[in-house]
């Protein structure tokens, strides 16, 4: 999809299609305004019939209008004209692309920018345009025979006679974010014989050599070994696939500024090990990489909008098989950092790959690190889908997460760290159990990840029952892109 920035005032413009906003009461957005006085009041006689009342997301394409310069217009309800949410805006938008999904029109000029959010601005509006936008048109073709029908739609114009600047950076950001999605989604999406370690390192080279200041490093196992990775390589030795740490390293500020750093879970196959996952659903498992597949797509939107950060991903890539080489539950083994581990249970595989990665962070000094991963089922008990865990051990990191989730209309909910939860990882013959039985486990995944960051600021997403979805609308969200996103700009503008 294309994104324009149209300043045509609407009397001279000519579009297949205009969206523009109304409220519930029968109340006019100003450019449904301007549209009703160009059709003889055509707008207002459709809302007093009662054929659309104006709440968040009614949608109603009129497919003639008595004035041939326009043809047609979408109105979109935006609900009670003084209280108009975020998250009502973005449902409404949504909404209308949704309705023109079902179209023959090829491109549309969106009014929908000028309609005051409570709280945010019009950089804000045009950027969750473009995402709401863009969201639906997402299609997985890679491995269908006959691909799915192509879509109409292909341009959009954000319609505003004034402050094409504020609205030309909400472009900008909105598109960066939106492709950022679309490349994690289709990461996500693709199947475990085909997305292996070996794919998400020849991904992240590719997206290097697309943008000047980003670069990609691959180590083997044979290096993983040489740095004393044996808790990350006992969960890859069960595997036909060899493992790969993925670095990618974007560089926008100068060369004493403290990175950024994004590790993301990347297990292209989680079947549980030798703890064999039940069969139903198993086919989900896919999906344990969609924490790496954030990291491609948040380092491709930073590099994209050049944003004056220094900023590494980690990606710890490998697969969870059983095997008779496999981790077995009982088996002891030496992380980088020196603590072993005792692995009760090899399904509890992410956090055995991911301490690893989180030791390594530190030879980037970083200002802050953020993990990413589809860790615990029990997150899903916890919160559902709605929003991802968050837990850290800085309380202004976390707080600077909670805040930009709220922007990015991409939600986070923190939950304690409490030092009472550690005792649930004692074991008898390691330093550390990998499981702390069944209460809070999320709770304890992150206990086991603290052990490994106590040297750096450090947050940590759990994104089980957010990065994609179940059922009939099967597929990855492309979550927590927009969030890790946003938080990069909110850094970006406080540097
Ligand atoms: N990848 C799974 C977590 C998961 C499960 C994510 C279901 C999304 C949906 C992870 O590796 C895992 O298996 N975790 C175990 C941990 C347990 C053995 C302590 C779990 O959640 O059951
Ligand atoms: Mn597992
Ligand atoms: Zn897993």
């Amino acid at each position: 999809m294309d994104y324009l920035l149209a300043n045509t005032p609407i009397e001279k413009l000519e579009s297949e299609c205009l969206i523009v906003a109304i409220f519930e009461e029968n109340q006019l957005s100003p450019a449904a305004q301007t549209l009703d006085s160009l059709t003889d009041g055509l707008i207002s006689n459709i809302l007093t019939r009662g054929d659309i009342k104006g709440k968040v997301a009614d949608t109603l394409l009129i497919n003639y209008l008595p004035h041939a310069a326009i043809k047609r217009a979408l109105l979109v309800g935006l609900g009670d004209k003084n209280d108009l949410s975020s998250k009502k805006y973005r449902k409404a938008v949504a909404a209308a692309a949704n309705t023109l999904k079902a179209t023959q029109i090829k491109s549309a000029d969106c009014c929908l920018v000028e309609n005051q959010v409570t709280g945010q601005n019009l950089t804000w509006n045009a950027r969750h345009i473009v995402e709401a936008f863009d969201a639906p048109f997402y299609q997985f073709n890679d491995c269908k025979s006959k691909p799915a029908a192509k879509l109409t739609l292909t341009s959009i114009s954000l319609h505003s006679e004034t402050d094409a600047v504020a609205i030309q950076a909400g472009l900008d950001q909105g598109l960066a974010i939106a492709q950022g999605v679309a490349l994690t989604k289709h990461v996500s999406d693709l199947p475990g014989n085909i997305c292996t370690p070996t794919y998400l390192a020849e991904q992240a080279i590719e997206i290097a050599k697309q943008h000047k200041n980003l670069s990609a490093e691959i180590l083997e196992e044979a290096d993983m070994q040489k740095l004393g990775m044996g808790s990350f390589l006992s969960v890859s030795r069960g595997s036909r696939q060899p493992a790969k740490l993925i670095t990618l390293e974007y560089k926008g500020a100068d060369a004493n500024t403290q990175p950024i750093v994004f590790v993301g879970k990347g297990l292209t196959f989680d079947a549980g090990g030798i703890s064999l996952k039940p069969g139903a659903g198993m086919d989900e498992m896919k999906y344990d990489m969609c924490g790496s597949a954030a990291v491609l797509g948040a380092l491709q939107a930073a590099a994209q909008l050049q944003l004056p950060l220094n900023i590494v991903g980690i990606i710890p890539s490998s697969e969870n098989m059983p095997d008779g080489d496999a981790n077995k539950p009982g088996d002891i083994v030496t992380s980088m950092a020196g603590l072993t581990i005792e692995i009760l249970n090899t399904d509890a595989e992410g956090r055995l790959i991911l301490c690893d990665a989180l030791t390594y962070a530190k030879k980037f000094n970083p200002d802050v690190v953020i993990d990413m991963a589809t860790l615990t089922g029990a997150c899903l008990v916890a919160l559902g889908r709605v929003p991802s865990g968050l837990l850290g051990n800085d309380d202004t990191l976390c707080n600077d997460l909670s805040a930009a989730s709220e922007t990015a209309l991409d939600s986070v909910w923190r939950l304690p760290l409490w030092e009472e939860y550690q005792d649930q990882l004692k074991s008898n013959f390691a330093d550390i159990a990998n499981i702390g039985g069944r209460d809070a486990g999320t709770i304890t995944a992150a206990c086991f990840l603290s052990r490994f960051t106590k040297d750096y600021k450090w947050a940590h997403l759990d994104i089980a029952g957010t990065a994609w979805k179940s059922g009939d609308a099967k597929g990855a969200t492309g979550r927590p892109v927009p969030l890790l996103v946003q938080y990069l700009l909110d850094r970006a503008n406080a540097a």
